[in-house]
């Protein structure tokens, strides 16, 4: 549990595919609160906790199995508001004497749906049925559903699937809804969540500029006046924990940037330049790219890749690291969808369709102890307060980077001359859609230079260069992805330039597929 001293939401997981969402929500409308799995939540954890609210997320499970997920009985008894969505409905109902049915065909529902409200209004519908139509779309995803409702609650809502889409017991301050109010397809969901925080009490007061204060004095706390070091990629998310953490204990930061060679075109003196000369963090340059694309010679399946990768990875930062001396801390830019995976109840993703690399396992082996002072952040949450840090936009804005860097971009062997046609080629690409007024609009874009060659003419003679792919997506945590519809003029001219500019290549693809079925990366 984290020592943030707002007013804090409790969030108990009982397995919702968009539990995050519910905290995303809730994120933006500066509320502070936390996800955990309900295995955890006990009386003890409740009492702890200390609440001033608490949401009970749906989740795949039937309330009438036995075993099946509950949170403890003194949630209820509390004082403080709760809101159970979906499967947090039907516990809520069950617990406090109410039926839950299982789900018929009649009355399963999955899907866009339309809630209508009763006569009676109360101040959590605030905003609600007020366009015209005298009814709301919501997303319904549920088999079971309630068949009587527990005594003290009403009904405020019906759907035709779901005649007790939305109910409360005002007194207590207990709301139930069938929907789900995080998800897009219940457009007007914020507002629901926007009246639940405001009748608990919260009053805003998660902001960045807040966040910061609390998270340099809990550094200052945790550190003293013991050394940290802190691996450096150049990625959003370790240069914002590195710069908090540099105005938290100054000089007893040292960040050692470990260059594999596999960066982009003038990444590493970027990343130099801007800690080292603007910043004025102690920062120790590893250029270790011969070492790692020694390893690399010859091999082109992407898991060994990423396996040497790794591990080299770890070996040379230990390396730096010991030479800080008295280091006893390990920074790291570890994010909140990182935590919640890492504990959520359903064990996060079953397989592994590649094996990211990160220096997980790093602090055990070093003996040293993590500071990660993102662990309650989302990404844009992170940006907010790069922003607020000071970073430069344009450095906050940047589009993420994978670890292995060019390496998993480069399908097949990598070599001296593939990598540096690469560099050029993505750097003509991402010129491209600067200048197009496209980077923001982008999640992520890229170009794969592809193990094959091809016969093309330019001038008077025959080339045999290598093709590339261009890749760019949108998306909003990489999960999913779309592949961006660029116009056939803007695909032409950046092929033109490659084409013109790149020596080495002589083909320009698009890449069309999506994420499933396809990766973001080619590798
Ligand atoms: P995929 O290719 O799995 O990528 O659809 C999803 C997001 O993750 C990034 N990615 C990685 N990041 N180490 C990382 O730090 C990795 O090994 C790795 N592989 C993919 C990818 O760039 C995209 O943003």
């Amino acid at each position: 549990m984290s020592d943030i001293s707002h007013d804090r939401l409790l969030i108990i997981d009982f397995g919702s595919q968009v539990t995050q969402l519910i905290a995303r929500r809730l994120r933006e409308l500066n509320v502070y609160c936390e996800i955990h799995p309900y295995q955890n939540v006990t009386d003890a954890f409740l009492a702890e906790f200390a609440p001033k609210a608490i949401i009970f997320s749906g989740g795949p499970d039937s309330v009438m199995r036995d075993g099946s997920p509950r949170p403890p009985q003194s949630a209820y008894t509390m004082g403080v508001p709760i809101l159970g969505i979906c499967y947090g409905q039907q516990v809520m109902m069950h617990d406090l004497g109410g039926k839950v049915e299982a789900g018929e065909h009649a009355t399963a529902e999955f899907g866009r749906a339309y809630v209508t409200p009763s006569d009676t209004r109360i101040d959590m519908l605030n905003g609600w049925f007020l366009d015209g139509s005298g009814r709301e779309q919501v997303w319904m995803s549920h088999g079971d559903h309630v068949s009587e409702i527990a005594p003290g609650f009403e009904v405020f809502g019906t759907s035709p699937g779901a005649p007790f889409a939305i109910t409360a017991d005002t007194t207590r301050n207990f709301y139930a809804v069938q929907f789900h109010p995080e998800v897009h397809h219940t457009p007007n969901g914020k507002t629901l969540y926007e009246n639940f925080v405001r009748l608990a009490g919260f009053t805003g007061d998660w902001t960045m500029g807040a966040y910061r204060e609390e998270a340099i004095r809990l550094i200052r706390e945790q550190v003293g006046d013991k050394q940290v070091i802190c691996g450096l990629s150049g990625g959003v998310d370790s240069s914002v924990a590195a710069v908090l953490i540099h105005e938290a204990i100054g000089d007893q930061l040292t960040c050692v940037f470990v260059d594999h060679g596999l960066l982009r075109k003038n990444e590493a003196e970027e990343v130099v330049s801007m800690f080292r000369d603007n910043y004025n963090i102690p920062l120790i340059h590893a250029d270790e790219a011969d070492l790692f694309l020694g390893e690399l010679e010859g091999v082109s399946d992407p898991e060994s890749k990423r396996k040497i990768i790794g591990k080299l990875f770890i070996d040379v930062f230990q390396k730096y690291a010991d030479q800080v001396e008295g280091a006893e801390f390990l920074a790291q830019g570890t994010l909140y969808p990182d935590v919640i995976e890492s504990v959520s109840f359903s064990g996060g993703p079953s397989v592994t369709i590649k094996s990211h690399h990160n220096v997980g396992g790093l602090p055990e082996k070093m003996g040293l102890k993590l500071v990660e002072p993102l662990r309650e952040l989302f990404k844009d949450e992170v940006r907010a307060l790069g922003q607020e840090l000071g970073l430069p936009a344009s450095f906050i804005g940047r589009h993420p980077f994978p670890g292995p860097g060019l390496a998993i971009r480069c399908p097949g062997e990598i070599t001296r001359e593939k990598l540096a046609i690469l560099r050029e080629a993505d750097a003509v690409y991402i010129d491209q859609i600067r200048k197009h007024g496209l980077y923001d609009e982008i999640w992520q874009a890229f170009v794969a230079i592809l193990p094959v060659r091809t016969v093309g003419v330019m001038g008077d003679g025959r080339t045999y260069d290598f093709a590339c792919a261009l890749r760019a997506v949108t998306s909003v945590d990489g999960m999913t992805a779309d592949y961006y519809p660029f116009s056939h003029e803007f695909l032409g001219e950046t092929a033109t330039r490659i084409i013109n500019e790149v020596r080495g290549i002589n083909r320009v693809t698009y890449d069309v597929t999506s994420k499933p079925p396809g990766t973001i990366e080619w590798e």
